[in-house]
C-alpha cells in the first residue's frame, strides 16, 4: 500500500499551560474525527519556560472537557531545534510570532518551513487575528478561546489536507 504523507504541527503560545495546549488537544480530536490523526504529528510548546513540566491549567481542561477534548500536554519551552522538527509552527498571538521569529533566525534554514499565526486559518477571524491570553480572566476567555481553536483546527486541516496531505 502506497505510504501517505506524514506533516507535522507545533502550537505555540506564552506558558504552554492555556492556549497552546488547547490548539493541541481541539486539533487531535477533529484530526482524528476525520481519520488524519496519523498523518499528523502534533505539538505544543511556550515561548517561556515559568511552567516547564506542569500539566495544562486545570480550568483549560475542564472547560475542554466539557466539550470532549482532553488535554494531555506537558508544558516544556520551544527550543530552536523545534523548527526543524514541525512543518508548522503556528503562534497564537504577535508576541509569541515575534518571540519565535528571533529564534528561527538562528536556524541553518531561516526561510524553510511554515511560521505563522494560528488563526490565519480561521477565514472568519479578523486580520492579524490572535488567540487572547485567558490566564488572569475570567471563565469567558476560556471558552473563547476553544471557540477560536476549534475554527481555526477545522481551516487548518482543510489546508493540510489541500496542501500537504494529499
Ligand atoms: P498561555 O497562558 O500562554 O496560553 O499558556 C499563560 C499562562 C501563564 C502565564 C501567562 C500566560 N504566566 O504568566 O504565568
Amino acid at each position: 500500500m502506497e505510504e501517505r504523507k506524514k506533516t507535522s504541527v507545533c502550537f505555540v503560545c506564552l506558558g504552554n499551560i492555556c492556549r497552546s495546549p488547547t490548539a493541541e488537544g481541539v486539533f487531535r480530536t477533529l484530526a482524528a474525527a476525520r481519520g488524519l490523526d496519523r498523518d499528523i504529528d502534533i505539538d505544543s510548546a511556550g515561548t517561556a519556560a515559568y511552567h516547564e513540566g506542569e500539566s495544562a491549567d486545570r480550568r483549560s481542561r475542564s472547560f475542554a472537557r466539557k466539550r470532549g477534548y482532553d488535554l494531555t500536554s506537558v508544558a516544556r519551552q520551544f527550543q530552536v531545534e523545534d523548527f526543524a522538527r514541525f512543518d508548522y509552527v503556528l503562534a497564537m498571538d504577535r508576541e509569541n510570532l515575534r518571540d519565535l521569529r528571533v529564534l528561527k533566525k538562528m536556524t541553518p534554514e531561516p526561510e524553510a518551513g511554515h511560521l505563522g499565526l494560528f488563526r490565519q486559518f480561521d477565514a472568519s477571524a479578523p486580520a492579524e487575528p490572535a488567540v487572547p491570553d485567558p490566564y488572569y480572566g475570567g471563565d469567558r476567555g476560556f471558552e473563547e478561546v476553544l471557540d477560536q481553536c476549534e475554527r481555526a483546527c477545522e481551516g487548518l486541516l482543510d489546508h493540510l489536507v489541500k496542501h500537504e496531505l494529499s
